[in-house]
C-alpha cells in the first residue's frame, strides 16, 4: 500500500496512539502533519517520523484553529488528503466516582457532560468542519471512537456516549461526503498501553478494592487477560495499520464503516 504524495494530517499525535497512526503513514510514504495542544509534543513526534512531517500546535475542537493548521500543511505539505480525527481525553471522572460510588453517571456534574463531550466529540466535529472545504475530493476521514462507543461502559457513561456519537457522524458524514469522493471510517480501539490509560488505571486503582495494591501497568495488564479473548494488549500500529488501510485505494469502495481493533474484547464473551 503506497501512499506516495499523499497528505495526512493527524489530531493529538504529539503521543500515545495518534503518535502511532503517525508513524504508520509516514511507514508507507505518506507526508504528515502532527497536531497536538502542546508544541513541544508535536514538534518532537513529528521530528521522529522518517518522512516530510511537520508540527503544529492546534486545538482539534476548534474550527478557526484547525482551519489555520489546515492552510499552514497546505502551504508547506502542497494540499490534504486525509484528516484523521484522534484527539480525546480519557473518560474515568474520579471526582465523580468520589460523590457517587455507585453510580459514575450519577457522580457526573454537567460540567463534566461538557468537557468528555467538548474533547471527544467536538475535536471531531470541529476538525471536520474545518477540513471539508479544504480536503481533496476523493480524500479520506478516518475518526477514533473506542469499544466504549459499541458497548455499555457504566465506568465511562459520558465517554462512551461521545464515543458512540462519533461512530454515528462517521456514517452521517459518510453519505454527506459521498458525491465529493471522500470516504469517511471510524476504528474502535480496544486497550492500548498510553498515558490515558495509566490515568484510567490511577482511577480504577482509587474505586476498586481489587486494585489497591497494582501498579498501573499490572491492573492494564489483569484487564487484558480478562477481556481480550485474543489475550493481548493493542498497540498504536495496530489502530495505524487500520487507518492506513482506510485511506489507500484498496479500500476504495469502504466508506460508513466503524470497525473494532480489539482482540475481540467488543464480542463481550459469556463464558
Ligand atoms: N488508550 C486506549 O486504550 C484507548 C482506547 C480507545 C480509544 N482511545 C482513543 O484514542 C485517542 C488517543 O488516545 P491516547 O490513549 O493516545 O491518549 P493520550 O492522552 O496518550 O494522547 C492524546 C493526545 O491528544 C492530545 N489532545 C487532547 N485534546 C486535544 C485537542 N483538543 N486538540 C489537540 N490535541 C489534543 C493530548 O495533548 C495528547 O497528546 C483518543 O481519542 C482516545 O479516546 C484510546
Amino acid at each position: 500500500m503506497s501512499l506516495e504524495n499523499k497528505v495526512v494530517l493527524v489530531t493529538g499525535a504529539g503521543r500515545g496512539i495518534g503518535a502511532g497512526i503517525a508513524k504508520c503513514f509516514a511507514q508507507h510514504g505518506a507526508k504528515v502533519a502532527v497536531t497536538d495542544l502542546s508544541q513541544e509534543l508535536a514538534d518532537s513526534s513529528a521530528a521522529a517520523l522518517d518522512t516530510q512531517s511537520m508540527g503544529i500546535v492546534a486545538d482539534a475542537a476548534n474550527q478557526n484553529s484547525m482551519a489555520e493548521a489546515i492552510d499552514l500543511v497546505a502551504s508547506k505539505l502542497g494540499q490534504l488528503d486525509i484528516l484523521v480525527n484522534n484527539a480525546g481525553i480519557g473518560g474515568l471522572n474520579v471526582e465523580a466516582q468520589e460523590l457517587s460510588p455507585a453510580s459514575a453517571f450519577l457522580g457526573l456534574s454537567d460540567d463534566n457532560w461538557d468537557e468528555q463531550l467538548h474533547y471527544n466529540l467536538r475535536t471531531a466535529f470541529s476538525s471536520t468542519h474545518a477540513a471539508i472545504s479544504r480536503i481533496r475530493d476523493g480524500g479520506s476521514i478516518i475518526n477514533i471512537a473506542s469499544i466504549a462507543a459499541l458497548s455499555p461502559t457504566p465506568m465511562l457513561p459520558a465517554y462512551g456516549a461521545a464515543k458512540a456519537a462519533v461512530a454515528h457522524l462517521t456514517r452521517t458524514l459518510a453519505v454527506d461526503l459521498a458525491s465529493r469522493k471522500i470516504r469517511v471510517n471510524c476504528i474502535c480501539p480496544g486497550i492500548i498501553w498510553t498515558r490515558a490509560w495509566e490515568l484510567l488505571a490511577d482511577g480504577m486503582k482509587a474505586r476498586q478494592s481489587e486494585f489497591a495494591n497494582m501498579s498501573q501497568r499490572q491492573i492494564f495488564e489483569v484487564v487484558i487477560e480478562n477481556a481480550a479473548p485474543l489475550g493481548e494488549e493493542q498497540t498504536p500500529e495496530d489502530i495505524g495499520n487500520l487507518a492506513v488501510f482506510f485511506a489507500s485505494d484498496q479500500a476504495r469502495q469502504i466508506t460508513g464503516q466503524v470497525v473494532a481493533v480489539d482482540g475481540g474484547i467488543s464480542l463481550g464473551q459469556m463464558g
